[in-house]
């Protein structure tokens, strides 16, 4: 797949260029909240320093915020708070998924255990609440612990979609939406409340996010299959080996013929899926369509996130919201 390769991600000049001092101040936020003193936490917290990933969800609150007049320093508790809480999630996710690779390093469960994992991603969940809270931000924690309340429904509705490959595309999208796309929307009616926004832009700001993060969920699940693990920094083909049937084979499989489709099934169930299975996997959810669809599915998302936000005055925060959404597309990480 053609993704874009030699573009960066949102370290693009263009999109950072609003927020540049606010993303230098959650940095060091950041570092604050990773350094403790139990042992254990601080060894893990530095790990997760070193391991800082694209940083999509601060980037949302901090535009969403320079639409209007945002007090600074609680944009910046509120972008920690929503990233501390997606760090929350992948380190409960890797050891659901029994994943062992995030960001280019060995994940949390791997370098200790799945115990060390989950009990961490408690704390920092905690530890984002007690951010906002202190900050004296209510609303915006009501807006974040929906987020989260949705995230974790959508986690264990995958669960029990696990193993399922009559699952639908409804279904399916019903699970992204939950699990991804309702911390995009958090992340950006959080911000546009900080910045004073009134309540049909905040609305407009979530609906956006809500159609970002289903694309960006759509584009992992394709790079899941066809994405380079050097780039992406986590294992390429860990949906399927875990039973988890995303778009791209649930298109494959409703378009491909009765018998190739139970061979395919066949394969994948099988037990552990080597090269060849693999390859094989792959050639049949390109030829039915699986990724073109999918691909096809998240332009259309993007285009209806940009018409949610195209009626808001022209600035810098709005372009770069715009340049941010067609980056999903092309993301190759
Ligand atoms: C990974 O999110 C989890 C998904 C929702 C697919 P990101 O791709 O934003 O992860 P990082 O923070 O950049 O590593
Ligand atoms: C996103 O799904 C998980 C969360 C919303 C936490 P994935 O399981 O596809 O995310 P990656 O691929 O592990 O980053
Ligand atoms: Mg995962
Ligand atoms: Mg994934």
């Amino acid at each position: 797949m053609n993704a874009g390769k030699g573009r960066t991600w949102v370290s693009s000049d263009e999109i950072r260029a609003p927020i540049r001092e606010e993303l230098s101040l959650l940095e060091r936020e950041l570092d604050r909240i990773f350094s403790p003193d139990v042992d254990l936490v601080s060894a893990i917290g530095r790990h997760l320093v070193t391991t800082k990933g694209k940083m999509v969800r601060p980037i949302l609150v901090f535009l969403s915020a320079k639409l209007g007049n945002s007090d600074m320093g609680s944009a910046i508790k509120v972008a920690a708070a929503v990233e501390v809480i997606h760090t929350a999630t992948l380190l409960h996710d890797d050891s659901i998924d029994r994943s062992h690779l995030r960001r280019g390093l060995p994940t949390v469960n791997r370098l200790w255990n799945d115990q060390v994992s989950v009990i961490m991603g408690d704390h920092l969940f905690c530890s984002a609440f007690r951010l906002v809270h202190d900050a004296g931000l209510f609303d915006v924690a009501s807006v974040l612990s929906w987020g989260s309340d949705r995230m974790t429904y959508g986690e264990m509705y995958q669960m029990d979609l696990r193993g399922k490959y009559d699952v639908t595309e409804e279904a399916y999208l019903r699970m992204i939406k939950l699990k991804t796309a309702a911390l995009f929307a958090a992340a950006c009616k959080a911000g546009a409340m900080v910045g004073g926004l009134s309540q049909q832009n905040r609305d407009a700001l979530a609906a956006y996010g809500d159609c970002l993060g289903i694309a960006f969920q759509m584009v992992d699940d394709i790079l899941d299959f066809v994405g380079d693990v050097n780039l992406l920094g986590k294992p390429i083909g860990n949906d399927l080996r875990d039973g988890r049937v995303t778009l791209p084979l649930i298109v494959a499989l409703r378009n491909a013929g009765t018998d190739e489709a139970g061979r395919i099934k066949e394969i994948i169930t099988s037990g552990s899926l080597d090269d060849t299975a693999w390859s094989e996997v792959l050639k049949f959810v390109d030829e039915n369509d699986g990724i073109g669809y999918t691909r096809r599915s998240a332009e259309n998302l993007v285009a209806d996130a940009k018409t949610c936000i195209e009626h808001l005055e022209p600035n810098p925060a709005k372009a770069s919201l715009m340049s941010l959404a067609d980056l999903v597309i092309t993301r190759y990480k």
